[in-house]
C-alpha cells in the first residue's frame, strides 16, 4: 500500500487534500475548502458547540462505523483522515428536504438567531444516532427514537445559545424521545392546545429512524481497505502503529525541529497554542494505548482512550442494582466524569492527554484529583524506559518532559484491594465533588475532590471508627491534585464524632490553601470542608447501621434533576389582524437549523481577500511609541499594518458615531484605555492575521502622562463627566425635604456596586469590505446599525456618502453589542479594503472581541431613603455615578433609561443625580436593557433594605409601594398611558394566583425548617419599562408574479423582527380583498438591509423597532393597495374572483407603480409607552457550596396584542435567562489596568440548558386595545431582562435563612437580614454571605450542646 494523501468525506462527498498545513483544524478545513458553512466558530476553545459535527469512523476489520459528535475547532484536520464528517447540512437541507431536526427546531421556535442551531442540531443527531445502536432498551413507537428524555436534554448540554433560553431546544430535542409524554412539550407551531394525543403525535415531522442518513460513505470505505496512513513527510504527520516506532519518532527528534504528540488535540482549547510545530506525532494508532482492559484487580486505560470511552467502561462494570465496594468506586468515578467538559469534548478528549497537562501544565484536571483517591497507578515510557509510579508521585514530579511518553493508567477495582486490607466488619464509602458553575459540567470547578473511606459497618457506643481514609482535593488554584496526608493519618483509627471531625476540617483548612487566586483563597478552602464534613456527616448523626456498600445521604451530590424538568406557556392568540397575532414559525428557522442561512463569514471571500485582526492596548492612557510584530511565530503572509496615520487624505480618524459624539478608529499616538483599537493587521488568512496581532509586541511611555482614571471615584475627583443632554435628563418627581421629613425611618447613604456584563453574541463582530469602481466600496457587516456604518466609513475613508454602500442580512446575536460597537469594525475593513484595493474582511476572535466589546455600564449607587413604619416608602434620594468608558458610545441615554425602570414603585418623592464618568476604561455600550436592568436592581435593593430594617416580609414592602395609576402619571408624566393600559397591579395579583404564591411561600417556610445544609427563597418582583419607538422606513415592491420583497430599516437579530414584519405585510397587502389573500403571507419575502437602497435605517435596538418596523411596512403596503384598488374594483366588475397574481399582472400591465416606500414617524405624543410584567422565581441555595439552583420561575408579561406569541415567547424567555446570567454568572473582570480578564469561555460563563429555571411557565397576557400602539401591540425585546432580578432576590431570601439558621449557631456576628448580595450572585458570594465557615460553626454548636 501507498503512503496516502488525505481525504475525508464531508456530507458524503469527496475531499482530497494534497497537502496542508498540520496545524489546521477540521473547522477551518470546513469553511474554508468546502461548501459547507454550517458550523460556526463561536470560541475556538471548545466551550460553546457552534463548531460541533459529526465523526464517523470506520473499521474496516469489524465492518463497523462508529459515530459521534466532536468540536471541529479542536479537532486537527490530519486526525480526521478517511473518516467522514456530516454536519448540518449533511442531514438535510433546501434542496434534499429539511431533516426532521431541522423541521422540529423550527417547529418549536429553538433558533432565533441561529448562529447556535446547527451545531445543537448536530449533538442531538449523534445521540439520536447512539441511541439506536442500543441493544437493551424498548421499542419506541413509530417517529420516535430510543432516547430517554434525559439524554435527549443532555445531548445539548454543552451547546450555548445566548438567544432562546433552551427551553424550547429543550422540546424540540425531547420531542425525539419515545418516553416523552407528547402534553409536556411546550408551545409549537405542529399542534394547537387541546388537540389529542394521536393528533399531536402525526403533525410532528416524521423522524424516521430506519431510513437515517447515511453518515460512512461506501466510496470511503473501499478507500481505507485499499490505502495507509498519511504520507508523514509530506504533511510533517507522524501516526506510529506501535510503541517501538513511536519511541523511535519520539527520540529521533534532537534535530532542533518543534514537536508534538497529539491525541484529541481539545487541550489546545485551553492553551491556545499558537504556533505550528514541525512535527505532529499522533497516538491514536498505537494499540497499546488504546487498551481498555478490566480484571480482578482494576481497570487499565491506555493513554489515548477517551474519556467517553472510560466512562462507557466504567459503567459497563458498574451496572445493576448490587454493585460491590468495587464497582461503587467505579460507577461514582465514571458519574463525576460525566461532568467533565461536555460531550463532544469527551468523544475525543483522551485520559492521557488530561493527565499530562495536570502533571506538566498544572491544569486543574478532575481527572487527577478523583483517581488519585483511589491510589491509581500510572506507567510512562521516557526512552527506552518504562515505568510504573503511582499517580501520587507522577504528578508530584518535575513536569514530563517533551519526549516521555504516557502509556496507560491503572484504576484498583476495591473489591479486591478492601478483601486484602480489612476486615468483613467494614464498609466502603467513597464520593467524589465538584464545585462549578454549571451542574452538568462544561466549567471548571472551583475545587474538586474525592473521598475514600474504610468505616466500621455498625455503630459502637462511641461511634463509628475509620479505619483507612484517602482524601484528595484538586483544582483550587494549586499546582496539581493533592492527597491530604495529614487529614488520612489524624482520621485513621478515630472514632467519628463532632468534635473529630471539627479537628479534621481545621487540618483541612490548614491543607487546602490555593497558591493562586487568592481574591476566591477563602471560599476554595471553605469548599474543602464542607465535602469533608459532607462526606463524613451522615456517621456522626446517624443512629443507622451500614450495610456493605456505599453509604448515602450526601448534601452535596444530591440528584436534583439537573435539567429542565417541566415548563409551561400560555398565549392568548388574537385573530383581529390575521396573519399578524398568530405564532407562525420563525422566518428563516429551518435555513438557520440546516446551517445555509448565510451570515457575514459565510459569504465566499472574493478573490485575493485579506484578512484583519486588531491590535489593540494593553495599557490605559499611555504613550504608544511603537508597534512590532515579532518575527517569531512566523506571520506569514502579512501584508500591512495600519494604524492611524493611514487615513487617507480628506479622511478623518473616526470609528464610531452617535448622536453624543464620535470615537477615533484608532489611538493616536495616546492610547486611552486598555482594549483600544491601536492598529489592523492584515494577512492573507485569519489565522494569520489573528497570529501577527497577538505577536505584537507594543512600547508604551508613561513619562509626563497623567495618571488613567480607572474607577468612578477618581472621575469625580478629577470631574471626568460626558455631558447629558438636558432633554435626556429625567425629571425629579416631588419634594425630597418634605418626603423625608414625613418618614418614620430613614437609611442613609447605603451604598451598592454593579459591574459589567458581556453581550456574548454567539457570532462575534465581523465584516467583509470589498472595493468597487470609481472610489467606491461595498460593506457586508453584522450590525444593528448599518446607516450609521455608512456614515462613519465614508467620513474615515474622505469620501462622499453616495460612494458607500452597506449590506446587511442578518446578525447571529446583537443585544446592543452590534450597535455602535460594530462600527469600527466594519470600517476598519473598509479603510484597508481602500487603501489595499483588495477585499478584506474580519471575523474577530473571541478574545480580542470580549477585549474591545466593553459591554454594560458598570456603576455605584448611594442611596438615602425614608419609609413608614408599615413600610411605605416616602422619599428616596439617589446619587449614581456611571463608568461610561472613554468616549460617549450612547452612554448620555444611561440616566434616562435608568431611571425609567427604577420609578417602577411610587417612591414618594424622588430625587437624584446621575453623573455619567468619562473613564479610561474600555468605552461601555448599549446592552440589552441597558440602564434599565440596573434601575431595576436598584429598586429591589432599596425595597429589600426597607423590608430588612423593618423585619417585615419583603412582598409586602413591594405590594404596598406600587403605582397607583394617579401616582404612575406623576413620575412617568410622558408614558404613563389610559388607566385601562396600566396592567401590573391586574398582573401581580394574576401571579400570585397562577405561581401558589401564597402556599408555595408556606412550603419554602416548611422546607427551610426541615433542612439544614439547603435553603429557599421565593421572590415576586414587578418590572415597568419605558421605551421610545423611533422612526423607521420600511418598503415594499410587488413583484411581476405577485411575490412580494421587503425592505425595512430594522435588522434581523434572531428577534424575528422579519417574520412580524412578513406577516405585517401579508396582513396590510390584504387588504385590497382578493380571493386568495390569505396566501399572501409565502409571497412575501423580507431582504437584506442595503443602506442605499433604503436611508434612514436608523438603529435596531430598543425594542421597538420590530413594530416601527412593521408600521413603515404598513404605510407603504396602504400605499400600493390605494393604488391597487380602483384596479381591483374595475376588475371585479368585470369578473366575479379576481385572484392577487391576476391583479398584479393587470397593474404591471397599466404601469401601475408598485413600490413603495416610507418612513414612520411615530406621533410625538405617543413615541412612548411603559410594559409592565412580574415574575416569581424560587431557588435553593446549597449552603455547603453557594450553588443557587432555580427551582422555579413563573413570569407572566404584557405584549399588548402580540403581533407573533411564538417569537415573543422567544423574546421573554430569552431575555430571562440572559438576565439570569447577569443576576447570577456573568462576571466581566478586568484587571487593575482596565483591561478585560474574563476573555472566553473559561472564565464567562453565560447561562446553559442545565441554569435555566427547573420549571419555567410564562404567560403573555394580551391586554387588548391600546389605541396609540402598532395594531395594540407591545415590545417584549429588552424588558423581561429586569424580571430575571426575581431569581436575585429569591437568592437572598435563601441566603437570609442560612444566615439566621448561622446565627443561631454563634457563627454570625452581623445580623441575619441585613446584608448585601452583589451581582452577580455567583457561588463564592452566595458561599460568603452563607458562612465559610458554617460548617464548623455548625459543629462547634453540636459540641457545645452535648
Ligand atoms: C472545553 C473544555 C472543558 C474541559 N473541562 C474539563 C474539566 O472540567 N475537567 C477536566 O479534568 N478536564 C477538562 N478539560 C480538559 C480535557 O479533559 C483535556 O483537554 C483532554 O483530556 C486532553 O486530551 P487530548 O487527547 O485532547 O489531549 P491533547 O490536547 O491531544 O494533548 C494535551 C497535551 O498532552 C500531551 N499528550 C497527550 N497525550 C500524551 C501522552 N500519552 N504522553 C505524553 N504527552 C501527551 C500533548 O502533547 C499536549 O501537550 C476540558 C477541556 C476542554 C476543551
Ligand atoms: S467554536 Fe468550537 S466549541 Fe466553540
Ligand atoms: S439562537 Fe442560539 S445563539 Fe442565537
Amino acid at each position: 500500500m501507498v503512503a496516502a494523501t488525505f481525504v475525508v468525506a464531508v456530507n458524503r462527498r469527496r475531499f482530497e487534500l494534497p497537502t496542508v498545513s498540520p496545524s489546521t483544524t477540521l473547522l477551518e478545513f470546513l469553511r474554508s475548502h468546502t461548501p459547507f458553512k454550517s458550523p460556526k466558530l463561536g470560541c475556538g476553545e471548545g466551550g460553546c458547540g457552534a463548531c460541533v459535527v459529526l465523526l464517523s469512523k470506520y473499521d474496516p476489520v469489524l465492518n463497523k462505523v462508529e459515530d459521534f459528535s466532536v468540536n471541529s475547532c479542536l479537532t486537527l484536520l490530519c486526525t480526521v483522515n478517511r473518516c467522514s464528517i456530516t454536519t448540518s447540512e449533511g442531514l438535510g437541507n433546501t434542496i434534499d428536504g429539511f431533516h426532521s431536526i431541522h423541521q422540529r427546531f423550527s417547529g418549536f421556535h429553538a433558533s432565533q438567531c441561529g448562529f447556535c442551531t446547527p451545531g445543537m442540531c448536530v449533538s442531538l443527531f449523534s445521540a439520536l444516532l447512539n441511541a439506536e445502536k442500543t441493544t437493551d432498551r424498548v421499542e419506541p413507537p413509530a417517529g420516535f427514537s430510543k432516547l430517554t428524555v434525559a439524554e435527549a436534554e443532555n445531548s445539548i448540554a454543552g451547546n450555548l445559545c445566548r438567544c432562546t433560553g433552551y427551553r424550547p431546544i429543550a422540546d424540540a430535542c425531547k420531542s425525539f424521545s419515545g418516553e416523552v409524554d407528547i402534553e409536556d412539550l411546550g408551545f409549537n407551531s405542529f399542534w394547537i392546545k387541546g388537540e389529542s394525543k394521536e393528533a399531536m403525535v402525526d403533525s410532528l415531522p416524521r423522524y424516521d429512524r430506519d431510513n437515517e442518513v447515511c453518515t460512512f460513505p461506501e466510496f470511503l470505505k473501499d478507500e481505507i481497505r485499499s490505502s495507509s496512513g498519511l504520507d508523514s513527510e509530506r504533511y510533517g504527520w507522524y501516526s506510529p502503529a506501535t510503541i517501538e516506532e513511536l519511541r523511535r519518532l519520539v527520540e529521533a527528534n534532537d534535530s532542533g525541529q518543534s514537536m508534538k504528540l497529539v491525541v484529541g488535540n481539545t487541550g489546545a482549547g485551553y492553551y491556545k497554542e499558537l504556533e505550528c510545530y514541525d512535527r505532529y506525532i499522533d497516538l491514536n494508532f498505537v494499540p497499546e494505548l488504546n487498551v481498555v482492559r478490566m480484571d480482578v484487580t482494576g481497570l487499565n486505560v491506555g493513554a489515548v482512550v477517551t474519556i467517553a470511552r472510560v466512562i462507557e467502561a466504567l459503567k459497563e462494570k458498574a451496572r445493576g442494582e448490587h454493585m460491590s465496594r468495587g464497582e461503587v468506586v467505579f460507577e461514582r468515578i465514571a458519574k463525576h466524569m460525566d461532568k467533565i467538559a461536555s460531550g463532544f469534548i469527551r468523544n475525543t478528549a483522551s485520559i492521557g492527554g488530561n493527565l499530562v497537562m495536570a502533571q506538566r501544565k498544572y491544569f486543574p484536571s478532575d481527572i487527577a484529583t478523583i483517581l488519585l483517591a483511589v491510589d491509581s497507578t500510572v506507567n510512562i515510557m521516557s526512552g527506552s524506559r518504562t515505568e510504573i509510579i503511582t499517580l501520587e508521585d507522577f504528578l508530584k514530579r518535575a513536569p514530563l518532559d517533551p519526549t516521555s511518553v504516557f502509556l496507560s493508567i491503572k484504576i484498583p477495582n476495591w473489591e479486591a484491594v478492601t478483601k486484602v486490607s480489612a476486615g468483613s466488619d467494614t464498609v466502603l464509602v467513597f464520593e467524589t465533588y465538584r464545585a462549578a458553575p454549571r451542574p452538568l459540567g462544561n466549567a471548571l470547578p472551583h475545587l474538586n475532590a474525592a473521598f475514600l473511606a474504610e468505616v466500621s459497618s455498625s455503630k459502637t457506643t462511641s461511634g463509628f471508627t475509620v479505619h483507612h481514609c484517602c482524601l484528595s482535593f484538586g483544582a483550587y488554584g494549586t499546582k496539581h491534585a493533592i492527597r491530604a496526608r495529614n487529614v488520612e493519618e489524624f482520621l485513621t483509627g478515630k472514632t467519628l464524632s463532632a468534635d473529630v471531625l471539627r479537628e479534621a476540617i481545621k487540618l483541612v483548612r490548614a491543607t487546602v490553601v490555593p497558591e493562586e487566586d487568592i481574591t476566591t483563597s477563602a471560599y476554595r478552602s471553605s469548599l474543602a470542608s464542607g465535602f469533608v464534613f459532607d462526606f463524613f456527616s451522615s456517621f456522626i448523626v446517624s443512629d443507622t447501621e451500614i450495610s456493605d456498600g456505599f453509604m448515602g445521604n450526601h448534601h452535596c451530590n444530591y440528584e436534583m434533576p439537573p435539567v429542565l424538568s417541566s415548563a409551561k406557556q400560555m398565549l392568548n392568540l388574537s385573530t383581529d389582524y390575521d396573519p399578524v397575532g398568530k405564532p407562525i414559525m420563525k422566518s428563516g428557522a429551518a435555513l438557520q437549523a440546516s446551517g445555509e442561512a448565510v451570515y457575514v463569514d459565510d459569504i465566499p471571500s472574493p478573490t485575493n481577500c485579506l484578512h484583519g485582526a486588531f491590535i489593540y492596548s494593553t495599557k490605559p492612557l499611555v504613550r504608544v511609541t511603537g508597534i512590532n510584530l515579532k518575527t517569531k511565530p512566523r506571520p506569514d503572509g502579512v501584508s500591512v499594518v495600519l494604524s492611524f496615520k493611514d487615513i487617507p487624505k480628506g479622511g478623518e480618524n473616526v470609528g464610531a458615531k452617535t448622536l453624543f459624539g464620535t470615537e477615533p478608529l484608532f489611538a493616536d499616538d495616546i492610547t486611552q484605555c486598555a482594549g483600544q483599537r491601536l492598529a489592523f493587521v492584515v494577512a492573507d488568512t485569519q489565522k494569520y492575521a489573528d497570529l501577527a496581532a497577538n505577536s505584537a509586541d507594543v512600547d508604551y511611555e508613561r513619562e509626563d502622562m497623567e495618571p488613567p482614571i480607572l474607577s468612578v471615584e477618581e472621575a469625580i475627583k478629577r470631574s471626568s463627566f460626558f455631558e447629558v443632554p438636558p432633554f435626556l435628563y429625567p425629571k425629579q418627581v416631588g419634594d425630597i425635604s418634605k418626603g423625608m421629613a414625613i418618614a418614620d425611618h430613614k437609611i442613609t447613604s447605603a451604598q451598592i456596586k454593579l459591574g459589567s456584563q458581556y453581550h456574548f453574541y454567539m457570532e462575534t463582530q465581523t465584516a467583509l469590505a470589498v472595493p468597487d469602481e470609481d472610489n467606491c466600496i461595498v460593506v457586508y457587516t453584522s450590525s444593528q446599525c448599518p446607516q450609521f456604518s455608512h456614515t462613519v466609513i465614508a467620513k474615515c475613508l474622505g469620501i462622499p456618502e453616495s460612494n458607500v454602500r452597506v449590506i446587511t442580512r442578518r446578525v447571529g446575536g446583537g443585544f446592543g453589542g452590534k450597535a455602535v460597537k460594530s462600527i469600527p469594525v466594519a470600517t476598519a475593513c473598509a479603510l484597508a479594503a481602500h487603501k489595499l484595493q483588495r477585499p478584506v474582511r474580519i471575523y474577530v476572535n473571541r478574545k480580542t472581541d470580549m477585549i474591545m466589546a466593553g459591554g454594560r455600564h458598570p456603576m455605584k449607587i448611594i442611596y438615602s431613603v425614608g419609609f413608614k413604619s408599615d413600610g411605605k416608602i416616602t422619599a428616596l434620594q439617589l446619587d449614581i455615578l456611571i463608568d461610561a468608558g472613554m468616549s460617549a458610545d450612547v452612554s448620555p441615554i444611561m440616566p434616562y433609561n435608568l431611571l425609567g425602570a427604577l420609578k417602577k414603585y411610587d417612591w414618594g418623592a424622588l430625587a437624584f443625580d446621575v453623573k455619567v464618568c468619562k473613564t479610561n476604561n474600555p468605552s461601555r455600550t448599549a446592552m440589552r436593557g441597558p440602564g434599565e436592568v440596573q434601575g431595576s436592581y436598584i429598586a429591589e435593593a432599596v425595597i429589600e433594605h426597607v423590608a430588612s430594617t423593618l423585619s417585615i416580609q419583603v412582598d409586602h414592602v413591594r405590594n404596598i409601594n406600587l403605582h397607583t395609576h394617579s401616582s404612575l402619571d406623576l413620575f412617568y408624566a410622558d408614558s404613563v398611558g389610559e388607566p385601562v393600559e396600566y396592567t401590573l397591579p391586574f398582573i401581580w395579583d394574576k401571579l400570585a394566583v397562577s405561581s401558589s404564591f401564597n402556599r408555595r411561600t408556606d412550603l419554602v417556610e416548611e422546607f427551610n425548617k426541615c433542612n439544614r445544609w439547603r435553603k429557599r427563597g421565593m421572590s415576586r418582583v414587578p418590572i415597568l419599562h419605558q421605551v421610545s419607538v423611533r422612526p423607521t422606513p420600511g418598503k415594499v415592491s410587488i413583484l411581476s408574479d405577485g411575490s412580494v420583497v421587503v425592505e425595512v430599516g430594522g435588522i434581523e437579530l434572531g428577534q424575528g423582527l422579519w417574520t412580524k414584519v412578513k406577516q405585517m405585510a401579508a396582513f396590510a397587502l390584504g387588504s385590497v380583498q382578493c380571493d386568495d389573500s390569505e396566501d399572501l403571507l409565502d409571497k412575501v419575502r423580507v431582504v437584506q438591509s442595503d443602506t442605499v437602497s433604503l436611508i434612514q435605517g436608523g438603529f435596531t435596538a430598543g425594542s421597538t423597532t420590530s413594530e416601527s418596523s412593521c408600521q413603515a411596512v404598513r404605510l407603504s403596503c396602504h400605499i400600493l393597495v390605494e393604488r391597487l384598488t380602483p384596479l381591483k374594483q374595475k376588475l371585479q366588475e368585470q369578473m366575479c374572483s379576481i385572484k392577487w397574481e391576476m391583479l398584479i399582472e393587470q397593474a404591471y400591465l397599466q404601469a401601475l407603480n408598485l413600490s413603495a416606500s416610507s418612513l414612520y414617524a411615530p406621533d410625538v405624543t405617543s413615541m412612548q409607552y411603559l410594559n409592565y410584567g412580574a415574575a416569581v422565581s424560587e431557588v435553593e441555595v446549597n449552603l455547603l457550596t453557594g450553588e443557587t439552583r432555580i427551582l422555579q420561575s413563573d413570569i407572566i408579561y404584557d405584549c399588548g396584542q402580540s403581533l407573533n406569541p411564538a417569537v415573543d415567547l422567544g423574546q421573554i424567555e430569552g431575555a430571562f435567562v440572559q438576565g439570569i446570567g447577569f443576576f447570577m454568572l456573568e462576571e466581566y473582570l478586568e484587571n487593575s489596568d482596565g483591561l478585560v480578564v474574563s476573555d472566553g469561555t473559561w472564565t464567562y460563563k453565560i447561562p446553559s440548558i442545565d441554569t435555566i429555571p427547573k420549571q419555567f411557565n410564562v404567560e403573555i397576557l394580551n391586554s387588548g386595545q391600546h389605541s396609540k400602539r402598532v395594531l395594540s401591540s407591545k415590545a417584549s425585546g429588552e424588558p423581561p431582562l429586569l424580571l430575571a432580578v426575581s431569581v436575585h432576590c429569591a437568592t437572598r431570601a435563601a441566603i437570609q435563612e442560612a444566615r439566621k439558621q448561622l446565627l443561631q449557631w454563634g457563627g454570625l456576628d452581623g445580623s441575619a437580614s441585613m446584608f448585601h448580595l452583589a451581582v452577580p450572585a455567583t457561588m463564592p458570594v452566595v458561599k460568603e454571605l452563607c458562612g465559610l465557615e458554617n460548617v464548623e460553626s455548625y459543629l462547634e454548636w453540636i459540641a457545645s450542646r452535648n
